[in-house]
């Protein structure tokens, strides 16, 4: 299972990088917008930076919403850097942007997926990743992981080589709970991949392990 961080804040990735286990990044244009980054040149300015620290997969989000903007959007973010994957939204034009940067061999995140239908559609058109968001179905009371669980099914009947790429993805349960169901990857902000770091008894337990060694060699 690959571990992405869902951020645009260079010191997170950075330190999610340096913990050895971070796989890629994701990006979204309000991560963007809370780093405060804004302006063409900036933006990619950015995109740069992140591809400096992470060797491995980086969605960049198009803002455009109609076919020929998704795709001069999506081909400028795509000569940036080989790492860089094309997030595009599921919406129609959507879609048949990621038809044609498939056949282009560009890569593409196919991002606010919230039924198995969109799901299934990005993954006929070529998606690369599709991102269904957990959190953001449990905020409305639909369970967010039995989506997950019937994306990782019907790719698996069918053989799709579309990731499931588990997104808004808040705690610890969600990120386990992905990687019991098969989920190819989880983004996630920094604070739930550390959790995976605590356990009282592993506290206690070192403590102890430490004590014990202090008493006989003062
Ligand atoms: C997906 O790529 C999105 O950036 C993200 O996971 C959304 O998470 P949120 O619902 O916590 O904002």
């Amino acid at each position: 299972m690959k571990f992405f961080i869902d951020t645009a804040n260079l010191k997170e990735i950075q330190e999610a990088h340096d913990l050895g286990v971070l796989d890629g990044v994701t990006t979204n244009p309000s991560l963007m917008a809370k780093e405060g980054i804004s302006g063409h040149d900036n933006v990619m300015a950015h995109y740069k930076a992140i591809c400096d620290i992470v060797d491995g997969d980086i969605s960049a989000e198009v803002i455009a919403v109609d076919y020929e903007g998704i795709i001069r959007e999506g081909e400028a973010l795509a000569e940036l850097h080989n790492n860089i994957v094309v997030k595009v939204p599921m919406i129609k034009d959507g879609v048949k942007a990621i038809k044609y940067f498939s056949d282009k061999g560009i890569r593409t995140n196919c991002t606010l997926i919230f039924s198995a239908g969109q799901a299934l559609l990005a993954a006929k058109a070529g998606a690369s990743y599709v991102s269904p968001f957990v959190g953001r179905l449990d905020d409305v009371g639909t369970d967010g992981l039995q989506l997950i669980q019937q994306i990782v099914q019907i790719y698996d009947n069918y053989g799709f080589q579309t990731e499931v790429l588990a997104a808004s993805v808040r705690h610890v349960m969600h990120l386990l709970q992905c990687a019991e169901i098969g989920a190819d990857v989880v983004t996630c902000p920094l604070n739930v991949i550390t959790s995976l770091l605590n356990h009282p008894l592993t506290d206690s337990g070192l403590a102890k392990f430490l004590a014990d060694h202090k008493k006989v060699n003062i």
